[in-house]
Parts: structure tokens; sequence; C-alpha cells
């Protein structure tokens, strides 16, 4: 028996023209935070509203606790709770009141509800603010109200899409420190995310995903490993520009693998970066470029990103 709380095989979600997923397969195993790590349109939203039930699947097949999304609806949704991107909060309820309102439809009896309630209101720190129209909170409040409805029910698999899409990153880092809580409650994660650092901070396991498909999963620590060697990068100063010749010349240098343009800078990857930087400042200084800056270490997950998909995640 696998510990699988959430099992997607070659899902296909087809809108027309457009394969928003094009068959992902990816597991979330008991206890772990899982993130879907990829820039705007990769399909990270669709695969979760095909997960969560809220649409159907061109192909493919998806388990929520051993729960097939198409035959029992039902038992998934009493399995997951759901924060989805878009914030669904009414301005005029206050926090109480959205929280007693989802008690409603996860079907809570009454007084197992208001403990609940009570108990999510501290868990995210809105005890003192429960009786104020959501209007008047702040983005971050807002979202970890999202977040306390979406937990009500003690799912087994908690759903966040883009959990801190907007906000700003002390808030950023006051959501992280929830999920890292719940983490350690027991509760399960899947969560999507186009912010690098975030997957790198939080999550037990990273699915990288471009147009549709996953690229590349593993532990952040797996992934920057399969990168193959350490980054350099350097900046030349002012206009500088390598020709055809010295391309092939610091290319040919020893302990470089691979080196490429971006942009004004270039980057290098070695299996040694420190013991590159001598002979690579010494050939510089012999072609007669300087230097703007120069720097080396192991690769971070957006080097990992541009390497396996061909563009930088922000684009
Ligand atoms: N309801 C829809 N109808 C048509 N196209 C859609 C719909 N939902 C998403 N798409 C398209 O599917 C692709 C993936 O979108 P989405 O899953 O929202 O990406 P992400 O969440 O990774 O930003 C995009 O090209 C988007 O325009
Ligand atoms: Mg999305």
């Amino acid at each position: 028996m696998s510990n699988a709380v959430l099992e997607v095989k070659e899902l296909v979600k087809v809108f027309g023209e457009t394969r928003a997923v094009d068959g992902l397969s990816f597991h979330v195993e008991q206890g772990e935070i899982f993130a879907l790590l990829g820039p705007n349109g990769a399909g990270k939203s669709t695969t979760i509203r095909c997960l969560t039930t809220l649409l159907h699947l061109t192909s493919g097949s998806i388990a929520v606790c051993g729960h097939d999304v198409v035959k029992e609806p039902d038992a998934v949704r009493t399995c997951l709770g759901y924060v989805p991107q878009e914030l669904a909060l009414d301005r005029h309820l206050t926090g109480r009141e959205h929280l007693e309102l989802s008690a409603r439809l996860y079907r809570l009896p009454r007084a197992q509800a208001k403990a609940r309630i009570a108990e999510l209101l501290e868990l995210v720190e809105l005890a003192e603010r429960a009786d104020d129209p959501a209007k008047t909170y702040s983005g971050g409040m807002k979202k970890r109200l999202d977040l306390a409805c979406g937990l009500l029910h003690q799912p087994k698999l908690l759903v966040l899409d883009e959990p801190t899409l907007g906000l700003d990153v002390q808030t950023r880092h006051r959501i992280w420190t929830f999920v890292s809580r719940l983490r350690e409650s027991g509760t399960t994660v899947l969560m999507t995310t186009h912010y690098l650092d975030e997957a790198d901070q939080l999550a037990n396991r990273i699915a990288v995903v471009d147009h549709g498909k996953i690229v590349a999963q593993g532990s952040a620590a797996e992934l920057k490993q399969g990168f193959g060697g350490q980054v350099l990068k350097l900046e030349l100063d002012g206009d500088a520009a390598l020709s055809e010749a010295q391309w092939t010349a610091v290319r040919a240098l020893e302990g470089v693998s691979h080196a490429e343009p971006r942009g004004k800078r270039i980057l290098f990857v070695c299996a040694d970066a420190q013991a590159l930087v001598a002979p690579l400042t010494a050939w510089l200084e012999g072609e007669g470029l300087a230097l703007q800056s120069l720097s080396f270490g192991p690769p971070g997950l957006d080097d990992v990103f541009l390497k396996l998909t061909g563009h930088a995640l922000r684009d």
C-alpha cells in the first residue's frame, strides 16, 4: 500500500484549442507539503480544479484518499479543504460569519463548529478582529481567513492555490509560518506557487510545471543537485561583449562544463566554481575585458528552472 493522499495519473485537461494540462502525473504522500511550481498559465490552477472536482477531466485519473474524483466526488470533497487562488469572501460578512457559513456547507454539528471556529480564529490570529466585516481586513488577514475556511472540517489534504499571491513580503512569511505549522500538526498540503523562494522554503517535494507538463520533480536539494554543478556568474564592465572566438575560448577553459550569455551577464556551470575564479579572471585580463561583478556558489532554484525550461520563471 502506498501512503499517497493524492494520486494524479496522466491528467489531461483541454479547453478548446488549449491543452492546459498535458499528461501530469504525481502523488502526494501523507504529511508532506508538495508544491506545483510554474509560471502563469502553466496549468497549475487547472490541475487543482480537476482534483477538487470543480472541472471534468479530459483524460487520466485522480484519487484523493483513495477516492476517484469522477466516481466518488462527494467522498473526495469531504477529504479535502480548498483555498482558491482568487479570494472568495463577502465584503459585508465578518470573519466569524464566514466560518459559520463554511461550517454549514460542511454540515458540521453546531457545538462542534463553534469550538472549531474559535480554535481556527486563534490559529490564524484573527480572534480579535473576528467580528469585524471582511471589507475592513488587510490582504493578509483575508488570506488567513480563507485558510481558516479551508481548514474547518479538518481535511486530510489541504489544497492551496497560490497562497501568497500579491501579498507583501512580511505577510507572505507569516502565511509560510502557518503552513509550516500545519505540516507539524500532520496536515498534508498540496500548494501551487510561481514564487521560487516559496517552494524552496516550504515544500518537501516540488514538481516543476511548464506548458501543462512536469519537467522535473524532487526535493529542492535534489533539483539543485540535478543541475549538474555549481554556478559562477559574472558581469562585464561597460558594453563589452564576447566575440565568437572569445566564446569558443572561454567555453574551453578547464573546469567549465557550460557557459551561456544572459543579457549583460555570463553564466558558467562548473564542478568547482571557486577553482574557476583564478583562471577565468586571468583569461579575462589577457583579453583586455574588465569585470563589473562576479559571484559563485551552488545553483538556486531559479537556475534550475531556467535550465529545465529555457526561460526564467518571471517571463
Ligand atoms: N476555463 C478556461 N477556459 C479556457 N482556457 C482556460 C480556462 N482556464 C484556464 N485556461 C487556460 O489554461 C492554461 C492554464 O491556465 P491555469 O491552469 O490557470 O494556469 P496557472 O494556474 O498555472 O497560472 C492557460 O493558457 C489558461 O488561459
Ligand atoms: Mg493559477
